[in-house]
């Protein structure tokens, strides 16, 4: 090779290497400034006379455990067990200080697992996020990649949100009402807790596969929306009570979801019909009920239990796809208040005074 054309490519090489190393100089410095950002969160501490305070604070990157999967957190949702958590219910969270937020609608800024490509938009809810993981009320949040899936095409991030941990629990419950045989010719379903997350949104997706559906609700000025959103009927949730200690009550319901347990799940199985079904999710009212046989051995009916959290991911994926396909609800926006990091300490206080009304969507790239 003449010395000129060896030397033009040598010169070449050159060039090549070394931008090669200048983006990898980018690469890595884009690397150390997003790790070394501080991002805001809430954050609950422990006070030396074990009252347990949130407020809105900066982290570091740092502080997140080391997981494959960083998150960008766009939405997330506000939920019963995130004010359990925040309360420093010792079930639901150990350590503290700690991030809540048990849900969380991002993007991914880098996956180590390789699962996910920067960009990629996730939803994940459940397994330990939020309880002993910093959860979606902080901006970024790192995750095994198995927690996550890529979001629907048909439904947002935001939408995702809106239904959250709690509208995706309903719609577990009615799914799981489904698989036993349910159909909507079987008569009337009673929701508990209707004025709740998980209880609003099993009201609108009753409504909207043709169900007929009566609310319990122990906010009776609340009976209007209730009645917007697809109830038939409003009662207040003591009348569940009024059949008393008879071993069994008339047969009223076709089925139910409950999210109150306590008393409220004891007496409605004495009043669902033969063949029927309840969809137990919940507990705000109690974790304890208590039962005779009777309604199982003579009425044959089920009680169907409903866990978000550990299911397998594969039937996240389903019950999003179910969400953003026949159980979309038109009028999800209406149900929903939107909310920033800000507002988060105050609302997470309402939760624990049974004062919630429908979703609560917090918006974390506004915060
Ligand atoms: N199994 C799961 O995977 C799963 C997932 C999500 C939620 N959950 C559970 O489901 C329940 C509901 O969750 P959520 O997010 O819908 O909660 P939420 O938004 O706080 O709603 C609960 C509703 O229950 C009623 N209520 C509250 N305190 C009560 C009390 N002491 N006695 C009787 N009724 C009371 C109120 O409705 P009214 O005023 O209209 O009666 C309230 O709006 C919680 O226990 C939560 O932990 C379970």
């Amino acid at each position: 090779m003449p010395n000129a054309e060896a030397h033009k490519c040598k010169f070449r090489v050159a060039r090549a290497s070394l931008l090669k190393f200048l983006l990898r100089l980018i690469d890595l410095s884009f690397n150390i400034m997003s790790h070394s950002k501080p991002f805001s969160a809430i954050q609950v501490e422990e006070t030396d006379d074990k009252r347990y305070v949130s407020s809105l604070v900066q982290k570091a990157m740092s502080d997140l455990p080391d997981n494959d999967l960083l998150i960008n957190v766009h939405y997330s949702s506000l939920n019963y067990k995130d004010a359990l958590s925040a309360s420093g219910n010792k079930r639901v969270t150990r350590n503290f200080p700690h991030t809540p937020g048990i849900d969380a609608a991002g993007v991914v800024v880098e996956d180590k697992s390789g699962t996910f490509a920067a960009g990629d938009e996730v939803l994940v809810f459940g397994y330990d996020l939020g309880m002993n993981t910093p959860g979606g009320l902080g901006q970024y949040i790192s995750i095994p990649a198995d927690w996550a899936v890529k979001r629907p095409e048909a439904l947002s991030l935001k939408e995702a949100m809106m239904y959250g941990t709690g509208g995706v629990t309903a719609a577990l419950c009615v799914q799981k009402l489904e698989k036993m045989g349910a159909t909507p010719d079987d008569g009337p379903v009673a929701v508990t807790g209707a004025t709740g997350g998980v209880g609003s949104v099993s009201i609108a997706i009753l409504k909207q596969l043709g169900y007929s559906v009566v609310a319990f609700s122990g906010k009776p000025e609340q009976s209007e929306n209730l009645l917007a959103l697809g109830a038939e009927q409003v009662l207040h949730r003591d009348t569940i009570n009024e059949v008393g200690d008879l071993p069994m009550g008339k047969e009223i319901w076709a089925h139910g979801i409950d999210t109150l347990g306590g008393e409220y799940l004891s007496n409605l199985l004495k009043q669902i019909k033969s063949g029927g079904g309840v969809a137990a999710c919940g507990l705000a009212a109690s974790g304890e009920f208590s039962s005779t046989v009777f309604p199982f051995i003579i009425r044959g009916v089920s009680l169907l239990g409903v866990d978000s959290v550990y299911i397998p991911l594969h039937e996240k994926q389903h019950i999003w796809q179910r969400v953003a396909t026949d159980m979309k609800l038109p009028n999800l926006a209406s149900m929903c208040e939107e909310i920033t990091l800000a507002h988060v300490p105050e609302y997470l206080k309402r939760f624990m005074q049974g004062k919630v009304v429908g979703r609560y969507l917090v918006n974390l790239a506004d915060s």
